[in-house]
């Protein structure tokens, strides 16, 4: 179960990074991660200038616009000139036209602009994963590398798609009307600005508070997210154990905690609306109580009405900008991370021996031409490994396996079997000693041809979503019908696929849920059986499955073990009895080596696992 659960995506929904709004986070280091967005987005350099000038456009027909205004009342509307004033509108009306139309062509290339930058990050993460080492996926959770590919992705593509071109014409607009302002009366902008300033200063002093609260907010949900995916996953634990009023409990505890925090922030976000709209008003009101003295001296009324214009306009681009300078450091903080991964040091593959398949045999292709039939010689000299490398894990393993053998591991769980079958295809990289195959140093053997060459049965069995054919053929892509249903029988799972649905073509989802532990045992088994490997590698479940299953599973593996090199991982001593040489491991290292009555004979660990004096699992 607990294995289970680890494999799953951990966070949900807004369990992310960045959910409800507020919980913005901030990039540790912002230029040189804005450099390496650059990057992305130096293929579309004459599209982003055609953008800019398109912004700039927009922004001028806007402030333009409103100052359009004063001539239209001062030499039309007052004198009476109403030909005149057609005339005006129209223009007005052809200066907003070209400024939408501006807009909506910035908006339009943005959306392309940042749709294909997000997809190629896309699809380099995901190509860089794949060229990951297994150690990066074990510190690495999945509910942690799905957010990259969703909550980071997501605010990187609205931080394109609309911050950036919302900031750059919102600080066009702002420098444009507060100049506007000064040039129309120096004094009304001085009132103006002056109530912006209050305003300003009010917002900081909530806008801190409140996202001191929706970063709490953001927090008490991913607790609850938390618990609700581990409820949901662990519900047939729960029914097992009678937990249901606990797991009630422990959710009222969090889904209160949520909403106090929830509460909490938007009180606060809740306050600062309308403070800012009040004093927005007010200062409207202000100036047009100062204006309209001024303009009853002046007769100058075209100003005030454009200044008017303008005070609407003038506070909108700030809160904008505020607001969208918060997206785009956070998805700053996004793409930081993101690069982290692409950055990550991918898996060591310096090896230049490869493997070529000459008639019906197999041959190791030396980097000097010379050609080595593949024989499949595993050997082991003195090897110390550690996952982490402060914490040996096999200490100084030394072992062979000639061709056709049969090596067996047994020893109590967490021993180092598994472990071990994993250096041979160099999931890990060992810290001292050498590993051979067939004489050759495995780093120096290149790594697709080596994983080709060794037929593994993994402990922890995967399927992936398709149809049953397809599982099989993962083993072996070229692999034809006739090879796939061949593997199938060798593998004991022709009889049980013929029996589904729509047979060799069912599809199988969520990892084949709906197949029993066996059945996906026996795919995996026939998934091997199609790669006709010379080197076999079965680490056998350790789930339990009936007597029958237990004996079909047992004969698809001795069929596939003919003929081949074998390193089996038994947690049924019945397999391996006829095994050839049986190595006992404990705490990492090979404690008794030997065939089954000889080590017997020895009345050692292996007797005791034998006899069930100690648990064998
Ligand atoms: N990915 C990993 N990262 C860190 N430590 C690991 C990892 N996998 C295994 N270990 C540790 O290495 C040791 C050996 O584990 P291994 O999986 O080889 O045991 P095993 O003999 O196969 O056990 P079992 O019979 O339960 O399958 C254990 O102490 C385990 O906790
Ligand atoms: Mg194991």
């Amino acid at each position: 179960m607990a294995d289970q659960s680890s494999r799953r995506p951990q966070g949900g929904p807004g369990g992310g990074p960045r959910g409800a709004r507020g919980g913005y986070q901030k990039p540790k280091a912002l230029l040189p991660t804005i450099r390496k967005l650059l990057r992305y987005l130096a293929p579309y350099r004459v599209q982003l200038v055609l953008v800019l000038m398109m912004l700039v456009t927009s922004s001028a027909c806007t402030v333009l616009g409103s100052y359009l205004l004063k001539p239209l009342i001062n030499d039309y509307i007052l004198p009476g000139d109403f030909p005149g004033l057609a005339r005006a509108l129209a223009l007005m009306g052809c200066v907003y036209a070209l400024g939408a139309a501006c807009s909506f062509g910035y908006a339009r290339l943005m959306v392309h602009i940042s749709q294909t930058t997000v997809a190629a990050i896309r699809r380099d993460l995901f190509t860089k994963m794949q060229s990951l080492p297994l150690s990066f996926f074990d510190t690495h959770t999945h509910g942690e590398l799905m957010s990259r590919f969703t909550n980071d992705m997501d605010t990187i593509s609205e931080a394109l798609n609309n911050s950036m071109g919302s900031v750059i014409s919102s600080s066009l607009n702002f420098t444009g009307t507060v100049i506007m302002m000064f040039v129309l009366s120096p004094l009304l902008s001085l009132i103006t600005f002056g109530v912006i300033a209050v305003m300003l200063l009010f917002m900081r002093f909530i806008g801190g508070r409140s996202r001191r609260g929706f970063i709490a907010q953001q927090k008490a949900l991913g607790a609850v997210n938390g618990y609700i995916e581990e409820m949901t996953e662990g519900q047939k634990v729960i029914k097992v154990f009678n937990h249901e009023e606990a797991a009630i409990a422990g959710f009222r505890e969090r889904n209160e905690a949520y909403r106090a925090a929830a509460t909490r922030a938007q009180i606060f976000a809740g306050i600062l609306m309308p403070v800012m709209g009040n004093l927005s008003h007010l200062n409207y009101a202000l100036i047009c109580c100062v204006g309209a003295l001024h303009a009853i001296g002046t007769g100058d009324l075209g100003s005030l009405a454009a200044f008017l214009q303008y005070t609407r306009q003038v506070s909108m681009p700030l809160t904008q900008i505020s607001q969208q300078v918060n997206v785009i450091l956070s998805a700053t903080a996004g793409a930081e991370r993101v690069f982290e991964i692409l950055e990550t040091a991918p898996e060591i593959d310096a090896g230049k021996v490869t493997l070529e398949k000459q008639g019906s045999d197999w041959v190791w292709k030396k980097p000097d031409g010379e050609t080595v039939p593949l024989r499949g010689d595993v050997r082991f000299y003195d090897v110390v490994f550690g996952y982490d490398p402060r914490k040996t894990v096999l200490h100084h393993v030394s072992l062979f396996a000639k061709p056709g053998q049969k090596l067996a591991f047994v020893g109590s769980t967490g021993a180092g079997k598994t472990t071990i079958t994993s250096l041979i295809n160099r999931f890990y990289e060992i810290q001292s000693g050498s590993i051979t195959y067939d004489g050759i140093d495995v780093r120096e053997i290149e790594k697709a041809s080596l994983r080709r060459s060794l037929g593994v049965v993994l402990q922890d069995t995967h399927l992936f979503t398709g149809t049953v054919a397809e599982n099989i053929r993962y083993g072996r892509p070229e692999a034809t019908d006739a090879e796939v249903r061949s593997a199938a029988r060798l593998a004991g799972a022709d009889a049980f696929i013929r029996r589904l649905p729509q047979g060799y073509d069912t599809v199988l989802t969520g990892d084949g849920g709906s197949l029993s532990q066996g059945e996906r045992q026996l795919l995996n088994i026939a998934r091997a059986a199609c790669a006709d490997p010379p080197v076999l590698i079965l680490d056998e479940a350790t789930s339990s499955v009936d007597t029958h299953t237990e004996l079909l599973i047992q004969s698809a593996m001795d069929k596939l073990m003919a003929g081949r090199t074998v390193f089996v991982i038994a947690h049924r001593l019945s397999t391996i009895r006829d095994a050839k040489a049986i190595l006992v491991l404990e705490g990492g290292e090979i404690i008794e080596r030997g065939d089954h009555e000889e080590l017997l004979a020895q009345k050692g660990r292996y007797y005791q696992l034998y006899t069930g004096a100690a648990e064998l699992k």
